[in-house]
């Protein structure tokens, strides 16, 4: 069964539709990227999947219809998304980020306790700087405390929105391979929007190219890179 199904999915602000009808799927366990140019509405379905903006048509997790469901109850059912431009609190210590992003569980203190452990495990350069204030960090490990803040929720699907966005290529490599370490030892299913096709491509199980609100292409990226139009046109390479 697909993690996430969005059906005919439409969004937009005010007046304007932004998102026209798209159909969007991760399947367990997979690494989904969302590759389009800047404007090509990639955080709008972003937010159009989390709940934080109207939307028309299905969105359904694990075979349930969450269509109608809060953000808040959103994520209380698994998803949990890490904004584009980081979404940490830059005034709370690293280890009070941590504890904000476990709020809409009601599992009790102790296990929100380990699973800090935990993640303080897998980023130990956040364990090293767990009071110090977030707003402090380098950008990097930024968005590494803005990764692991949405894991205090207990995803089983993560929607990233272009956290490489500023960061150093080497920063970034490092960044991306947290989220493949993630994917493979934790079982994390992730949904990935990215404006550099080079970066994302080769850790996607497969890809969506969106434009203008639509998508124009899906397939693997090895399907999508042997496509000479699609390679010049949308990935640059
Ligand atoms: N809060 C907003 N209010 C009105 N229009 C918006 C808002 N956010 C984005 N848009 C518009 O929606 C379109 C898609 O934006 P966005 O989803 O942010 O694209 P991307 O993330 O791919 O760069 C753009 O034309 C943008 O101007
Ligand atoms: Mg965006």
């Amino acid at each position: 069964m697909s993690i996430l199904h969005a059906r005919q999915l439409s969004a937009g602000y005010g007046p304007v539709t932004v998102l026209h009808d798209i159909e969007l799927v991760v399947e367990e366990g997979e690494i989904v990227v969302i590759l389009g140019a800047n404007g090509a509405g990639k955080t709008t379905t972003m937010r159009a999947v989390s709940g934080t903006i109207p939307r028309q048509g299905s969105v359904e997790l694990n075979g349930h219809d969450i269509t109608k469901l809060s953000p808040d109850a959103i994520v209380r059912q698994g998803v949990a998304q890490v904004p584009q431009g980081r979404g940490t609190f830059p005034e709370l210590s690293v280890h009070d980020n941590l504890r904000a992003g476990a709020i809409t569980r009601h599992d009790g203190s102790a296990a929100v306790a380990a699973d800090m452990e935990r993640w303080y495990g897998q980023f130990p350069r956040l364990a090293e700087r767990k009071d110090q204030r977030a707003g402090s960090l380098s950008g990097g490990e930024q968005q590494m405390l803005a990764i692991a803040r949405a894991l205090m929720s207990r995803p089983k699907l993560l929607l990233c929105d272009e956290p490489s966005l500023g960061l150093a290529p080497l920063i970034t490599q490092e960044l991306f391979a947290v989220i493949e370490r993630l994917n493979k030892e934790e079982g994390l299913s992730v949904l990935l929007v990215e404006q550099n096709a080079n970066l994302a491509m080769h850790m996607a199980s497969r890809v969506y190219l969106l434009e203008t609100g639509r998508i124009v292409a899906e397939g693997s990226a090895e399907e999508l890179s042997a496509d000479d139009t699609i390679r010049k046109a949308y990935l640059g390479f």
